[in-house]
């Protein structure tokens, strides 16, 4: 049997969506993209959202429109996609790593206090594989030292802390829609924020610094192409009226996993006990002495997509060369990295297919002290 990691959530209605974009000439700048727009809105219950080509260039836009630059430092986790450190080099400043929780897999809110200085300029928590960050505590010590929070909630579109949606909490908030997320365009990114200037500059700077407020067209700044198109757009709009029940058959994975995958030889996910997760991934992490790599290729060679988690960023070869970042500084964040594995979950999952890969991860048997 074959099991991807992944499996977009496109339905009939979706595909003629496009169709009718294809049809109708207008590729860019059309309708689509305002109909997105105004949906993410209301679904995170923000004032503005403004989509562009992809979740790194929402998260670049977002630093430059905080005026992120150089001798600048933006906190981040120490384990994530490199898009979220990646981005803080683009703008020229400085990623300023914090270790994360195990548990949870994200920013170790106790830790972020000791990680500012007179440079820091942003807190960048990251709701990773879609697992609520602690926004209140967050939120609380940002405020203390005024610093503004870009939530990278790129996996984490319709996840809730205590009541209100992630990409409402901070000052900005930025959503991936890439095909490993809940809900995709191929491509894409949406940026949310209250604040109508941040939205204005959101949508100069992703079309080539043109401002057509005047109605005449007027190159106000030297932009990016970061444009989604209308095609992308049509793709999406119908997949996020589904989004709800997306995620709750996502759960239902979730939970099959919980109740029958047996916890021999590593540690499974609990969802949140203050917020909603999307389970974007479903991420184990293997004990000490189970070999992340033979454990990975046994999945392949059964025809189960999995593939590692997420990366320990300060210690992939740019930011160890650079900063001389070592392993020893992120303990939790390692071992996220050199032992996380994540599992195939997406809504169109069979039951077939989901016992097979219960079946098949509780009959490994490469190790020999877990077997007994
Ligand atoms: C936490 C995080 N931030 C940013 C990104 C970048 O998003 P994109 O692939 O849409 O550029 C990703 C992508 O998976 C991500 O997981």
């Amino acid at each position: 049997m074959q099991v991807p990691l992944a499996f977009p959530s496109i339905d009939q209605n979706d595909i003629e969506n496009v169709i009718r974009v294809l049809q109708s000439g207008q590729l860019v700048q059309g309708s689509q993209i305002k109909l997105l727009e105004k949906a993410v809105a209301a679904l995170i219950g923000v004032e503005h959202a403004v989509a562009v080509s992809s979740g790194t260039a929402t998260l670049h836009l977002a630093l430059l429109s905080l005026g992120v630059g150089p001798g600048d430092e933006v906190v981040v986790p120490a384990f994530s996609y490199v898009a979220t450190a990646n981005v803080v080099e683009l703008a020229g400043a400085k990623p300023v790593f914090v270790d994360i929780l195990l548990d949870t897999f994200n920013i170790d809110p106790y830790r972020i206090e000791a990680a500012i200085t007179p440079r820091t300029k942003a807190l960048m928590p990251v709701h990773e594989f879609g697992y609520p960050a602690d926004m209140e505590r967050i939120i609380e010590i940002a405020d203390r030292y005024s610093l503004p929070v870009v939530e990278d909630a790129a996996c984490a579109l319709g996840a809730e802390w205590k009541g209100r949606k992630v990409g409402a909490w901070g000052k900005i908030g930025s959503f991936s829609l890439h095909p490993r997320k809940a809900v995709t365009s191929g491509e894409g990114g949406v940026l949310t924020t209250n604040d109508s200037n941040l939205a204005k500059f959101f949508s100069i700077m992703r079309n080539h610094g043109i401002d057509n407020a005047s109605g005449v067209m007027d190159f106000v700044a030297a932009g990016f192409n970061y444009r989604m198109t209308d095609i992308q757009a049509a793709l999406v709009v119908g997949q996020l009226k589904r989004l709800k029940t997306i995620i709750a058959k996502r759960n239902v994975i979730m939970d099959c996993y919980d109740k029958e995958l047996k916890p021999r030889f590593f540690q499974k996910p609990k969802p949140p006990l203050n917020g909603r997760t999307t389970w974007q991934s479903y991420h184990i992490v293997l004990n000490d002495d189970v070999a992340q790599t033979r454990f990975l290729h046994f999945l392949t060679e059964k025809g189960i997509g999995a593939n590692y988690g997420a990366q320990c960023i300060p210690v992939q070869t740019y930011y160890r060369k650079k900063y001389g970042y070592t392993s020893v500084e992120f303990p939790v964040a390692y071992r996220a990295f050199s032992q996380g594995v994540v599992l195939p979950i997406f809504d169109s999952m069979t039951e077939n297919q989901v016992s097979y890969v219960i079946e098949t991860v509780n009959n490994y048997k490469d190790l020999i002290h877990v077997i007994q």
